[in-house]
């Protein structure tokens, strides 16, 4: 029997009932959905809407459910339309006629989007928690690399020497942005919207700011018609997913890059790693690669959601019922992939002398070349052409910086002196880079501190 059966003639078509049903997704709202309906029985209760004894019966029934579906005695029943509707009718089996007065004064309307919104509140905290564990990890190997010395690209053109730590404390800085944007929307998705009814309220007496209370959220919704057409909490969700799924699909991307074997700068560990099934030598980067694909199916989970909400009249519309599918992926998505790219930067395997030995390539040092003359009071735009010419001579006679005789350097200018070989040194370009946001290992220090402690 639905729930709506009264005026409707015979059954549905099976494709459309088939088609109609959201049970197989909206499922793992079952428990959200009990404690929305116990809230919302107290409350008829507190209210006298229906009589105490019988909101004490449903409210027992709602538990012993509960209880059943924890202890694996009873089953969700797929052929039911909705977990809302499955619910209710369990109830009803369990406890008998008085079970249908639990959706006195409400609607699935303001039902589902409450039961949506007490998982995703629970679903955001789990993914800030994740998050944070990946960001520690960040920290924690940045720790140990910053006075890893490795290229710095831009256009991945080797570009100025910096610091393994430098490198991973950038998208831990991402991570932070990340975290305060689930922050916020939290209290965005923490509002109250049962009691708004099918979309006009109703004229029952009930008690809107108890149940939000009983339910543990942080305002009420304001407007029945909002509360029941609103989705822009997912919208929001679904972007901060997406973004973070960017992020990860950047650190993956460099992964794969720096793994490879013109690079070699890092190797992943076995356990996040595949073979071939015919080059016997191969190791591959498989799950990095799934994360960054991963990103993809987050920004097409949003897109999603995006269209459609698009030009949705007010207020429910059945398209509603194609919100759940894609945040649920979204949220598994993110908190797994999260999961092994924390795993995988944890295990990294850093190779050092690879990333040093980089450096002598790109004539990273070259800015510093210009500084140096800068200091002796050449201008900028005339210190960088003298370095751009000495920078070429390298190229054709195969020498790095450090490697071309200084007379050749006081032929470019007479600025030059036996200092300069201790000027352009790798390691002094990295550590003399203290502005604020630089390699220098005290300011990475600082960044990690930065970012440690507004994680606590
Ligand atoms: N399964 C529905 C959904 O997820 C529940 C709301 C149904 N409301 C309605 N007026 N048909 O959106």
């Amino acid at each position: 029997m639905k729930l709506w059966s009264g005026m409707l003639s015979g059954d549905l078509d099976k494709f459309a009932e088939e088609f109609n049903s959201s049970i197989k997704i909206d499922q793992r709202l079952v428990f959200d959905d009990i404690k929305g309906s116990i809230a919302h029985v107290k409350m008829l209760k507190k209210t006298q809407i229906i009589e105490a004894d019988q909101a004490d019966k449903i409210i027992m029934g709602l538990q012993i459910i509960k209880q059943k579906l924890l202890d694996g005695k009873l089953e969700i029943d797929l052929s039911s339309e909705d977990i809302h509707s499955f619910i209710e009718s369990a109830l009803i089996k369990e406890i008998g006629e008085v079970g249908k007065k639990m959706h006195t004064a409400r609607s699935r309307n303001d039902q589902v989007t409450t039961d949506l919104r007490l998982h995703l509140r629970d679903e955001v905290e789990n993914i800030g928690s994740i998050l944070k564990e990946y960001l520690k990890i960040l920290c924690e190997v940045a720790d140990k690399n910053k006075e890893t010395i490795m290229p710095g690209y831009t256009h991945l053109q080797a570009a100025q020497p910096l610091t393994f730590a430098h490198h991973l404390m950038a998208y831990a800085m991402m991570g932070l942005r990340d975290l305060e944007r689930l922050e916020d929307l939290k209290k965005r998705i923490n509002s109250s919207p049962l009691g708004a009814c099918a979309l006009a309220g109703t004229t029952y007496p009930i008690d809107r700011e108890f149940t939000a209370r009983e339910l543990g959220f942080e305002s009420i919704m304001q407007n029945s018609m909002d509360a029941v057409s609103d989705r822009d909490y997912i919208l929001e969700l679904q972007s901060v997913l997406s973004i973070i799924g960017i992020h990860l699909s950047r650190l993956s991307e460099e992964l794969i890059i720096w793994s490879s074997q013109p690079y070699h700068f890092v190797s992943i560990d076995d356990k996040f790693s595949t073979g071939s099934s015919i080059m016997p030598q191969k190791k591959n980067p498989d799950m990095a690669e799934l994360i960054r694909s991963k990103s993809a199916k987050l920004i097409g989970n949003m897109n999603q959601s995006f269209v459609m909400l698009k030009g949705l009249p007010l207020a429910y519309s059945k398209d509603m019922q194609e919100d759940k599918e894609s945040i649920f992926d979204s949220v598994d998505t993110i908190k797994i992939s999260l999961q092994v790219m924390a795993g995988q930067i944890k295990s990294l395997k850093v190779n050092k002398e690879k990333m040093l030995e980089a450096c002598k390539d790109g004539f990273l040092n070259a800015t510093d070349l210009a500084d140096y003359l800068v200091n002796k009071g050449e201008n900028f735009r005339d210190a960088h052409h003298i370095s751009a010419r000495l920078v070429k001579y390298g190229i054709e006679n195969n020498k790095t910086l450090d490697e071309i005789d200084l007379d050749i350097y006081k032929d470019e200018s007479d600025l030059f002196d036996e200092d300069i070989y201790q000027e352009i040194d790798i390691k002094k370009c990295v550590n003399e880079r203290k502005s604020l946001g630089g390699p220098a290992k005290k300011e990475v220090e600082r960044q990690i501190a930065f970012v440690l402690e507004k994680l606590n």
